[in-house]
């Protein structure tokens, strides 16, 4: 009778069985957590352990021995740094994962996409010069569409560590100075990798790093210790990841960093108490590369136990390739070391994510042939629009530029001129030389048969070689006016790249002050991933522009500044300092106990950087009106418009972005002497004016945090400066 029951049930309703037999993980029906929850269940000690470590793989992509390494891999692995860009390969490792593990979890897969995959755009210090936000969401969500056709889920980026020491290569990474402007532009990549939901069939999880302080490396030198006060930390450092993390950022990774005696790694206070505690953050910390590891070398682990030990403790889900979860975890569970409640704390986190970028419902990612995939014609005119808006006019004097239509003959002279592959800056594996339009393709466009453009190479970027000097002299002297082109190499920026000076080698300095011979105007573009020293050439030479490492489509918008088709409107997000020694030296600094001309700083050389945070100029003219208050008095509560007209007083039409600062001349704690709150860019046509408006929120704008992350607003006299004015205004109880 009850078989003839469940025969009849089976026969009228028989996707009540499959639902029944469908385990709630596998069903995309059911809410994340309780997906989460259900496999969760399922799961053995070994299987979750799997889940918390990342291995690479890929480095050998030779199909005839790949086979081997997919088989060597363990089907239950957490994630992987996919050194590959091949989609079907990914997906059979996926397979594997899929198929032959007992429960089905996908792999997690990820790699290092910086600024762009294959259609490689400006490094991110270049970026934050656009002061234009909206250009890098889309250019962060075209690097997530080749990420995911590349088989990458997950991106190392962005990189958002405040650096103020140009010594550290790896200032091309963030977004400058400022941590208002590294907040702005990390959330902008936030929300351009993850787009409106994980689950975009082209959105990626994006990974706030090196959390935190990492910038602050002694003597910006990579790796070394950071001595970071609580002060700074919560003044400085770490409102870009709180608003990252608010933008709902779906992992972060700990930075190498020992932070005034507990590194990154293993601190319990900032990888648990402020990230998730204090701000809810509800993804996965991974660490960096080897760094579990290298808790022995900083002198806080005795063994790679230990090590593994403290990492876990503190709240750091994901080994990042050093396997030692792998190797420790399950001991340190028999040992009552660690308590399983926490491992399903860890794992919980890893398979949210993974959940939510749709992972268990659409593992395999599209196979399309490699033209199909990159470099597509709108790629790279964004990546055109963010190159052309990153470049900063730095000097221009007589109006050099734009060239004049008189010009017949131009020289371009020095080792950038024809380079590719620098122009890609650091952290571009994918990207390649040939993709690359090289400032001379991009004059050659330009100026056509109108100009004859010479060349001559002058000398190489390092080195002592001045034999090509005459022949650069001949060139520049045939000339109406000379263009050199300076720069960097790109493996003198990024990791373990840091320099003990910010000058260009000599060779290169040498060569331009060789051809002041030739008595023409020199116009100098610089192609670099710092700011550099150019105190022995800026007054040499009429005119600089700096062009970044723009990545692959770079020589178009120079040669459109250069002919002024294009109206610069970049600004610095960092300082030029004007010699090696002035560093440390930005906008935001304190004041001097003796504010007094030159008293207290170095005698031997000016107070003034070479070119200040903000600094950049147009070939229009922008008025700005007399600044205006909706009042001159607030309560703490209430909010207050600052408002400005500004003016397209030249004669071409262009981009100005207004800067609001702030600053609080008395408080309980010294602050510093401004502080960016907002900024705004706005196009401007021939005689158009345009008002700029800042709401000020006290509480956002006008706090301070003590060193414990707790906001105070006091009352007392605030000062707003917008341009070079300065207006007063009264916050009252
Ligand atoms: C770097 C990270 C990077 C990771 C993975 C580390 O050496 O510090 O920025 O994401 O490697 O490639």
């Amino acid at each position: 009778m009850r078989r003839l029951v469940i025969l009849s049930v089976w026969v009228l309703f028989p996707w009540l069985f499959v639902c029944s037999q469908t385990p709630v993980y596998k069903d995309a029906g059911q809410p994340v957590e309780k997906r989460v929850n259900d496999l969760l269940s399922r799961m053995n000690l070994r299987e979750k352990v799997l889940q918390l470590n990342q291995y690479t793989f890929g480095e050998n992509d030779n199909p005839n021995n790949i086979g081997k390494e997919v088989e060597n891999l363990p089907a239950e692995i957490g994630s992987l740094i996919y050194l590959s860009i091949d989609p079907q390969l990914r997906n059979e490792i996926q397979r594997k994962a899929m198929e032959e593990s007992r429960l089905g979890i996908p792999i997690l897969f990820a790699t290092d996409v910086i600024h762009g995959l294959r259609t490689v755009y400006p490094i991110s210090l270049a970026q934050a010069c656009s002061f234009n936000p909206d250009l890098v969401t889309r250019a962060c969500r075209m690097a997530a569409k080749e990420s995911v056709l590349s088989g990458i889920n997950w991106t190392f980026s962005p990189m958002i560590d405040v650096a103020r020491d140009p010594r550290w290569g790896r200032i091309s990474e963030c977004y400058g100075e400022d941590p208002y402007l590294n907040a702005v532009f990390g959330v902008a990549s936030v929300k351009g990798y993850q787009g409106e939901k994980l689950s975009d069939p082209y959105s990626i999880a994006a990974c706030l790093k090196h959390y935190v302080g990492y910038g602050v490396s002694e003597g910006g030198r990579d790796y070394r210790y950071t001595d970071i006060s609580p002060q700074a930390l919560w003044e400085t450092y770490l409102p870009p990841y709180e608003a990252g993390v608010k933008a709902g950022v779906a992992t972060v990774m700990s930075s190498f960093n020992d932070i005034s005696g507990i590194p990154a790694t293993s601190n319990h206070y900032l990888l648990t108490e402020v990230l998730k505690d204090k701000w809810g953050h509800d993804g996965f910390v991974v660490s960096d590369w080897n760094a579990i590891e290298q808790l022995i070398y900083q002198g806080v682990a005795k063994d790679r136990k230990e090590a593994a030990y403290k990492a876990f403790q503190a709240g750091l889900e994901m080994d990042m390739r050093d396997n030692v979860y792998g190797e420790y975890l399950e001991e340190l569970v028999s040992e009552e070391k660690i308590q399983m409640a926490q491992i399903d704390e860890a794992v919980s986190r890893i398979l949210r994510v993974k959940f939510r970028l749709g992972l268990f419902d659409k593992p395999y990612v599209e196979e399309l042939p490699e033209k199909e995939r990159y470099l597509q014609k709108e790629d790279i005119t964004l990546a055109s629009d963010l190159a052309e808006e990153s470049m900063v006019l730095l000097k221009n004097e007589n109006s050099v530029l734009p060239l004049s239509s008189s010009i017949k003959r131009i020289a371009l002279i020095g080792p950038m001129v024809k380079d590719s592959s620098n122009l890609l800056g650091a952290w571009a594996f994918r990207g390649r030389a040939e993709d690359v339009e090289t400032i001379y393709e991009g004059m050659q466009k330009e100026f056509g048969d109108k100009v004859q453009l010479d060349y001559a190479q002058g000398c190489a970027l390092d080195g002592e070689d001045e034999s090509g000097f005459f022949t650069a002299l001949e060139t520049a002297k045939a000339s109406d006016v000379v263009v050199v082109c300076l720069g960097e190499a790109k493996q003198w920026s990024g990791e373990n790249a840091s320099r003990s000076t910010i000058a260009l080698p000599s060779i290169q300095e040498k060569l331009l002050l060789y051809l002041k011979q030739a008595n023409k105007p020199i116009v100098l573009v610089l192609s670099n991933g710092r700011p550099l020293e150019l105190m022995r050439l800026e007054s040499q030479v009429e005119a600089i522009i700096e062009m970044w490492q723009p990545g692959v489509a770079g020589g178009t918008p120079l040669a459109g500044i250069l002919s002024g088709r294009v109206n610069p409107s970049g600004k610095l997000s960092v300082t030029f300092p004007l010699s090696t020694g002035q560093i440390p030296i930005y906008y935001n600094m304190r004041q001097s106990a003796r504010p007094f001309g030159a008293m207290g700083d170095y005698q031997d050389i000016p107070t003034e950087p070479l070119y200040p945070f903000g600094h950049g100029l147009s070939y229009t003219t922008f008025v700005y009106s007399d600044a205006k208050l909706s009042s001159s008095k607030i309560k703490k509560d209430q909010k207050l418009i600052a408002e400005v007209t500004v003016t397209n007083a030249g004669k071409v039409e262009g981009k100005e972005t207004v800067l609001w600062f702030v600053s609080d001349p008395v408080c309980s704690i010294s602050r510093p002497m401004k502080e960016l709150k907002y900024f705004e860019k706005q196009s401007l046509k021939v005689g158009e004016s345009k008002v700029y408006r800042f709401e000020i929120d006290p509480m956002r704008d006008l706090s301070y945090t003590d060193a414990t992350g707790k906001r105070f607003v006091e009352a007392g006299e605030f000062v707003v400066w917008v341009g070079n004015q300065k207006l007063t205004f009264e916050v009252v109880d």
